[in-house]
């Protein structure tokens, strides 16, 4: 059960190292599983027009739709060591696009991380497929 938690976060590690982001010097990972048991990372992607800058989760989830996946099953974000590194918010509305029930891995130091439920740290959501 663990096993999937902890191949995501050494992804999420390993795709760190390549995050481009002379800017800010905050380097982020993050690394998925799909439904079909395959993983898809992404780090961030900075611009000298910084409101162009990706974020590495957003990265992540288009390479899984790149792919012809469509269901992230678990994300894996880290950033500083042992420092909790959650969604911004315009990730967060990404991510829900996909799955309400995505599960969050965040690491949290000494080998350990935390869980949890995207609806759950992004109550009441916008989807027009409500309202359509
Ligand atoms: N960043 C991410 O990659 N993911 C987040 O969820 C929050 C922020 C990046 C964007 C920017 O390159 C740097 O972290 C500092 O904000």
């Amino acid at each position: 059960m663990d096993d999937i938690k902890r191949k995501l976060i050494n992804a999420a590690c390993d795709v760190r190292n390549n995050a481009y982001a002379p800017y800010s010097n905050f380097k982020v990972g993050a690394a998925i599983v799909a439904e079909d048991g395959n993983i898809y990372t992404g780090c961030n992607v900075e611009n000298a027009s910084y409101g162009l800058t990706v974020c590495a989760e957003r990265n992540a989830m288009a390479s899984l739709i790149a792919s012809g996946n469509r269901i992230p099953v678990s994300i894996a974000i880290v950033a500083k060591d042992g420092v909790l590194c959650p969604p911004c918010g315009a990730c967060r509305q990404v991510l829900m696009e996909f799955n309400p029930n995505l599960e969050i891995i965040l690491e949290s130091g000494n080998e350990n991380f935390e869980v949890f439920k995207l609806s759950d740290i992004l109550p009441l959501s916008f989807s027009p497929k409500d309202i359509a």
